[in-house]
């Protein structure tokens, strides 16, 4: 399979890195420079869109209707147009290409590069059976889930920012730290392995306890984490913190009206 990336950022390299050890997939990009990575550089669009049978959209939504615009000048019949661009819908990429056109929504994140991404799914046209081979190969690339588009917001809230979400909350165990007085790297190795920890302890329990019984595992009456947990809840941490994806699921839908 020949997959032909058009913009070579931040994603791409993700999804190179995660695909590149799979037998019998070829890369391709196209790009406004040239980049510093192993794979075939096109120098022209026509080039790409003559190497690939799968051709990624992974430039910012801003640089999508100029590509769209070039893209529909070429032959694409018969090629899967993959978008993993926040807020531009299928329909949006119909009007410059077609309907006929197979095109599929994901929205991945950059975790693909150590095949551990949560991808969101979605195909213009179910029924072809390119679109499963695509959804199969995403599924090397960690968990993949099909859904309708109207979806794609909220996914985008929480799997999509979520990242950075988590990693706030843990630069707030950080700043805690520094009354330590810890050397160097030391509290972020310490950190990871709580976070590493905690990911087992949720991973070898999910299938048999409910993560409220993981939480009461640690907590015992009248201890420490039933005091932090206490605060946690008459504060009502947790529903101002369902503000935050509701903030970013609000944009996302935004940026999706603006741009479609
Ligand atoms: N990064 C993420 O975590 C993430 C997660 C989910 C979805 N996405 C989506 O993935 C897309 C790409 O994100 P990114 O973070 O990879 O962006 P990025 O790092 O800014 O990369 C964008 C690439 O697009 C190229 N480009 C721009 N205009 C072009 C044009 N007219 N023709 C050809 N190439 C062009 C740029 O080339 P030059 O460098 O040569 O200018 C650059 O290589 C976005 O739409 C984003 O919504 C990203």
């Amino acid at each position: 399979m020949k997959h032909g990336f058009i913009g070579f950022g931040n994603l791409a390299k993700a999804i190179y890195l995660g695909l590149k050890n799979e037998v019998d997939i070829e890369f391709f990009y196209y790009a406004r420079s040239k980049k510093d990575v192993d794979i075939k550089f096109c120098s022209t669009l026509e080039q790409l869109v003559l190497n690939a049978d799968i051709i990624w959209l992974t430039v910012k939504p801003q640089d999508l209707s100029t590509v769209l615009e070039d893209l529909k000048k070429l032959d694409i019949s018969g090629k899967t147009i993959l978008t993993p661009v926040a807020g531009r819908s299928i329909d949006f990429i119909e009007k410059h290409l077609g309907k006929d056109q197979l095109i599929i929504r994901i929205m991945p994140n950059l975790a693909m590069a150590y095949k551990s991404s949560v991808t969101a799914f979605y195909s213009n046209h179910p029924e072809n059976e390119k679109g499963e081979d695509v959804y199969n190969l995403l599924g090397k690339l960690g968990k993949v889930v099909k859904l309708e588009e109207s979806a794609f917001d909220l996914f985008t809230s929480v799997f999509g920012s979520g990242p950075a979400f988590i990693l706030a909350f843990i630069q707030i165990f950080k700043n805690k730290l520094k009354e330590f007085n810890l050397p160097g790297t030391l509290p972020d190795e310490l950190l990871l392995e709580l976070t590493r920890g905690t990911t087992l302890y949720f991973m070898e329990n999910q299938k048999d306890y409910s993560i409220e019984e993981l939480i009461n595992n640690i907590t015992s009456k009248g201890g420490t984490t039933q005091a932090g947990l206490e605060y946690f809840r008459s504060h009502e941490i947790g529903k101002h913190f369902e503000e935050v994806l509701n903030a970013a699921r609000n944009r996302s839908e935004e940026l999706s009206k603006n741009g479609s």
